[in-house]
């Protein structure tokens, strides 16, 4: 039997299969959504293609739903190197000292997904992954999901309807300020936990991309859904940099190949993943789906736009502009 040995930087993290066949490379990749969202169905997809161009020399275990870990662990994890891939929320990144990520979070700070692509596809996403090798990380891409709306259980026709609700939100605080700048109180949760917080009346109500609304059954225990699409939510493809330095050069290869078609695939897909679940909640009978007027958009757009002024000192100005810049964005514009 063959058996290969590969330097001590790898091992620890990838483990070595004294098989007959090719010896394979495993990648355990975590994390916290349904399968059958935009970030599942991509990671799914790397998964096949890592083995279809590495021909099976490397093998991604895709843990989804967060089998495996949930949202702060799994950071910690990848940090260990117990597992190897990760794909989190750019809004997760704070609590591990990168507050720059939350520039992604500033509410209507992007008009679309093709004025977010203007920051992720260039310069300034390429400098905010480098951020990430002082932590032992390092960022392969970004995934797109889509846009925020806000949900609860009471209508949300305009900012002071969600005046004094506990909302849920994800470890960032500039999502905190958000919520404060509508005078409703922040309860920073993991993601598997918040339809049963929901259920049990722990939180009123939430904000997500639809897609994660949907396929955590969250449509179930929230009688209001308002269209808000106020903030972005995305992620970063991140492994374990020793991990992936210590890889022979050309399997890294292959997978950054593989990495590029699944990001392609990714973010070709959030889009339509979001309005076909947008349909199945409307199909459900069980929210009420609310479009907001313009009137009633620019309302929130005016109770949420300081939180930008706000956040800039902890984000960082310098970051906050060059986003900025690339998007041309101007809060009176929109
Ligand atoms: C959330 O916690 O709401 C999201 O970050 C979950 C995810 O990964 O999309």
């Amino acid at each position: 039997m063959r058996c290969l040995l590969i330097g001590g930087a790898l091992l620890g993290s990838v483990w070595v299969q004294p098989a007959l066949a090719d010896p394979a490379v495993v990648i355990r990749f975590s994390h916290v959504v349904a399968s059958d969202t935009p970030k599942g169905k991509a990671a799914d997809f790397f998964a096949r293609k890592a083995a279809e161009l590495t021909r099976g020399k490397v093998r991604v275990d895709v843990y989804p739903n967060s089998t495996l870990y949930k949202d702060k662990e799994e950071l910690e994890a990848l940090q260990l190197g117990a597992v190897q891939m990760l794909a989190p929320s750019l809004a997760k990144f704070g609590p591990l000292g990168i507050r720059e990520f939350e520039v992604f979070d500033l509410p209507f700070i992007f008009s679309g997904y093709a004025d977010l692509h203007k920051v992720t596809k260039g310069p300034v996403g390429k400098q905010l992954l480098v951020k990430l090798e002082a932590k032992g990380i390092q960022g392969l891409a970004f995934w797109d999901n889509g846009f925020k709306s806000f949900s609860a259980n009471t209508p949300i026709r305009k900012p002071e309807d969600l005046r004094g609700k506990r909302l849920r939100i994800q470890s960032s605080r500039v999502l905190e300020e958000q919520v404060r700048a509508l005078g409703a109180r922040p309860h920073v949760m993991a993601f598997s936990e918040v339809y049963e917080a929901l259920r049990a009346g722990v939180v009123d109500g939430t904000e997500n991309p639809i897609s994660n609304l949907y396929t955590q059954r969250m449509h179930e225990v929230q009688k209001h859904l308002t269209l808000t699409e106020h903030g972005y939510l995305g992620y970063a493809v991140i492994v374990n940099k020793k991990f992936w330095d210590g890889l022979p050069a050309a399997l890294r290869g292959q997978l950054e190949e593989a990495m590029v078609q699944a990001t392609d695939y990714a973010n070709r897909i959030a889009l339509q993943e979001n309005e076909a679940s947008l349909e199945k909640v409307r199909a459900s009978g069980l929210t009420k789906i609310h479009v907001p007027t313009a009137p009633e958009l620019s309302a929130f757009r005016q109770a949420l736009l300081p939180v930008h002024e706000k956040m800039g000192d902890r984000i960082g100005w310098g970051t906050i502009k060059a986003v900025y810049r690339a998007t041309g964005f101007l809060p009176d514009r929109r």
